[in-house]
């Protein structure tokens, strides 16, 4: 059975159907009404979100499926200390499909050594969010028309913005995709991300600390919101904090074929004024996110009608012992989970679940 729980868990062909599938569905809304007919989603969300679960929700509505799951795990037995995987094994009695966010990294990977019905990662901490991934895809693809050959600048939070992490790895199946980092010091991408992503994937990429120098080169430029609170030092926030606002005179600067995309929620990184730009396709990207999440939705279901086998997304030669992961928010150090690391081509140990370099023991 597959699950959705790193974008490097779909090949390019497989990413290629599922955007495909999503512009069908675009076009042909109604061929879909009854896809899902008599299946159930379960949406188990332990943290906040407003697009994600409520385009999962509308995803399967319109799919003809109903919808079961909570928005607030204070609510269920969660809160008398249910472990994920209990919890998992008793949604996959109730229904066909799960999604799942969670503030733990690595939460939804465990959840698959035990689930009956694939799983999909709606965004685990900081580490990923596939299906953001996705609808990023299908915007890219509607917008420009292609998914290679284009330049994109990520601005802001490179550090923790997981939509980010995962639209890079994503990006790494296609060609001649060329990425500008922009971000302060404090908040540049992930070692893990550059060396083992970036470099062994051969994504061409360069570090800038302005956005100005760098406008005119870009065909997408996706915004995050730069997060005040992972500052050590306020006066540094202030320091940087305009240099990653996007507005009307940054945007005179942008190609007339540029498209500005943000996974959203913003808060002042990019100015009202920006929203009547034509260019402005994040409103657009929030919708194109219930497409996709139908495709993929429709394609798991598929996938696991012709493999229902239970299937735990974890190599066979992970490493279990003479090692510990240093990430608090890791699954490996919050609940009772065998801790497993794999070792890259430079002989760096990292945790299978959240993806943080090794302490050797
Ligand atoms: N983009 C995104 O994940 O938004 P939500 O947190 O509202 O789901």
């Amino acid at each position: 059975m597959k699950h959705l729980i790193d974008p490097f868990d779909l090949s390019k062909e497989e990413i290629d159907e599922i955007v495909a599938l999503g512009e069908d569905i675009v076009a042909h809304r109604d061929r879909y009404s009854g896809a899902c007919k008599g299946k159930k989603l379960a949406t188990l969300f332990y943290e906040p979100s407003t697009r994600t679960r409520l385009s999962f929700t509308s995803a399967m509505m319109e799919l003809g499926g109903n919808v079961i799951g909570f928005s607030d795990a204070r609510n269920t037995s969660v809160s008398k200390g249910e472990t994920i995987e209990d919890t998992t094994r008793v949604i996959s009695c109730f229904a066909d499909i799960i999604a799942m966010r969670h503030p733990i990294e690595g939460a939804p990977l465990n959840a698959t050594r035990v689930s009956t019905i694939p799983v999909i990662n709606a965004g685990d901490g900081s580490h990923a969010h596939p299906t953001q991934t996705l609808t990023d895809l299908l915007t890219i693809k509607r917008e420009l028309g292609r998914l290679d050959n284009f330049t994109i600048g990520f601005c802001g939070d490179l550090k923790f913005g997981r939509t980010v992490h995962s639209l890079i790895k994503a990006l790494s199946r296609y060609e001649n995709v060329k990425v500008v980092l922009i971000a302060p010091e404090e908040l540049e991408l992930p070692a893990y991300m550059k060396y083992e992503v970036c470099d062994r994937y051969g994504i061409d990429y360069k570090e800038v600390d302005n956005m100005e120098s760098v406008m005119g080169e870009l065909d997408v430029l996706y915004m995050t919101r730069v997060q005040k609170e992972r500052f050590l030092d306020e006066a540094e926030f202030e320091r940087v904090k305009d240099s990653f606002v996007l507005d009307k005179a940054k945007m005179s600067l942008a190609k007339d074929s540029m498209v500005v995309l943000h996974p959203l929620p913003r808060v002042n990184e990019i100015l009202k004024e920006v929203d009547d730009d034509p260019r402005a396709a994040y409103f657009r990207q929030v919708e194109n996110g219930k497409f996709v999440r139908m495709a993929l939705i429709v394609k798991l279901l598929e996938w696991a009608k012709q493999d229902p086998s239970v299937h735990w997304m974890v190599p066979s030669d992970a490493i279990r012992s003479g090692y510990s992961c240093p990430n608090r928010k890791c699954i490996s150090n919050v609940e009772n989970v065998d801790p497993l690391f794999r070792m890259d081509d430079d002989g760096v140990c990292h945790c299978i679940y959240c993806e943080s370099k090794a302490r050797s023991l």
